[in-house]
């Protein structure tokens, strides 16, 4: 089951690594100029792969730093990993890819050379 919530709502002893893919009210809207963000692939992929067991996923509302368009978060305990300026199928494959990579180690794995360039540290959020 993929959860909705906010950063703020976590609990730190949910140590698992967890991916907020923000669908908010900049991120995946057309009518604001950013590219849809693939909701359903994301879900059908984390439930094909298994991967809810190793990294899990949520569909958030705004995470904040709107500016950066299509802004994903990866949280793994007081680690932060920002995503932004996400619009293609090879970047949400990349997070897929990403997500059973850490799966398959059992922890935190480089972020993939396809997301390099998209990581940003927001002002303040
Ligand atoms: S709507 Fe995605 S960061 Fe604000």
């Amino acid at each position: 089951m993929i959860t909705f919530v906010q950063p703020f709502e976590l609990e730190l002893k949910d140590m698992s690594p967890r991916l907020m893919v923000c669908d908010g009210c900049c991120c995946g809207r057309l009518e604001k100029g950013n590219d849809v963000v693939p909701i359903d692939m994301l879900k059908t992929a984390w439930e094909e792969h298994g991967l809810k067991e190793h990294v899990k996923l949520s569909i958030s509302g705004c995470l904040g730093p709107c500016s950066m368009k299509n802004v994903s978060l990866m949280m793994d305990g007081n680690d932060r990993i920002w995503l932004g300026e996400l619009g293609t199928s090879e970047h949400y494959d990349a997070l897929v890819t990403w997500a059973q990579s850490i799966g398959e180690k059992g922890q935190m794995t480089s972020l993939p050379e396809e997301l390099k360039n998209h990581q940003f540290k927001p002002k303040s959020v």
